[in-house]
């Protein structure tokens, strides 16, 4: 397949290049520093360009793309504080993107914790998120409503508190998940989570918490 990623540079935006390309896909990713962008590979084309604010790029990025996959973050400012407008701004281009492209198919990496999942957060990392990443995730929750009413075929993928551990392949996944104490799973599991929803096309129009 041919997929545009929004995110590759990231800790697993980078897993997630790796292992579609190593799986033979044909990977677009826009970066915003090419200084940053993943190895060279044949499979690999880098564009440059903002997510949050260059449409033209963003276009060019989807366009001829068979599903398109965000691993997009929110960055800390030079200040220390979290800039909350990432993710709405950056949802907002690549919904345009993908309907002039015509591409309907996109895989979105958010976090448990957005929106009413805050509840199904266990308490101790409840209280964390509360106190940390309440303004982090009101950004996700706002693109995630663009993307929910975007007439896409969006799937949402929910992991709770990642690590940069080994791929386990041993994660749980589901709608809901039955969670206890800090739950963790491994970046490169999400990954290839991510990658296994591009190709299989489910959770149409669904969350998708994973943990291990
Ligand atoms: N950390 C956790 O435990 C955890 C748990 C659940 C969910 N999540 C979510 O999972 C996602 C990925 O997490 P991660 O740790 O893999 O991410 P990360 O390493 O922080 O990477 C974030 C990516 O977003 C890009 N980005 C940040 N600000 C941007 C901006 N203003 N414009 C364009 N691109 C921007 C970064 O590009 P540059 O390289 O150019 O900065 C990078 O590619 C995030 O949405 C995160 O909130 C994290």
């Amino acid at each position: 397949m041919r997929i545009a990623v929004f995110g590759g540079t990231g800790g697993t935006g980078r897993r997630f290049v790796a292992q579609a390309l190593a799986a033979g896909h044909q990977l677009i990713a826009l970066v915003r520093d090419p200084a940053k962008a993943p190895p060279a590979h044949d499979g690999l084309t880098v564009l440059t360009g903002e997510a949050t604010s260059d449409q033209g790029a963003v276009t060019a990025a989807v366009t001829g793309a068979d599903a398109v996959v965000s691993a997009l973050g929110t960055e800390r400012t030079w200040q220390g504080v979290r800039a909350p407008t990432v993710m709405a701004e950056a949802t907002a281009r690549i919904v345009t993107a993908m309907r002039e492209a015509e591409v309907a198919r996109v895989v979105w990496l958010s976090g448990l914790g957005v929106g009413d999942t805050l509840a199904e957060v266990p308490p101790l990392p409840r209280l964390a998120y509360r106190a940390l990443l309440s303004r982090v995730y009101a950004d996700k929750a706002a693109g995630e409503r663009l993307l929910r009413r975007s007439g896409l075929d969006w799937t949402l993928v929910y992991p709770v508190m990642m690590t940069n551990g080994a791929p386990t392949g041993r994660y749980r996944h589901g709608e809901r998940l039955e969670l206890r104490g800090v739950p963790t799973v491994a970046r490169a599991d999400v990954a290839a989570f991510m990658l296994g929803r591009v190709t299989s096309g489910d959770y149409l129009h669904k969350i998708a918490v994973i943990a291990d």
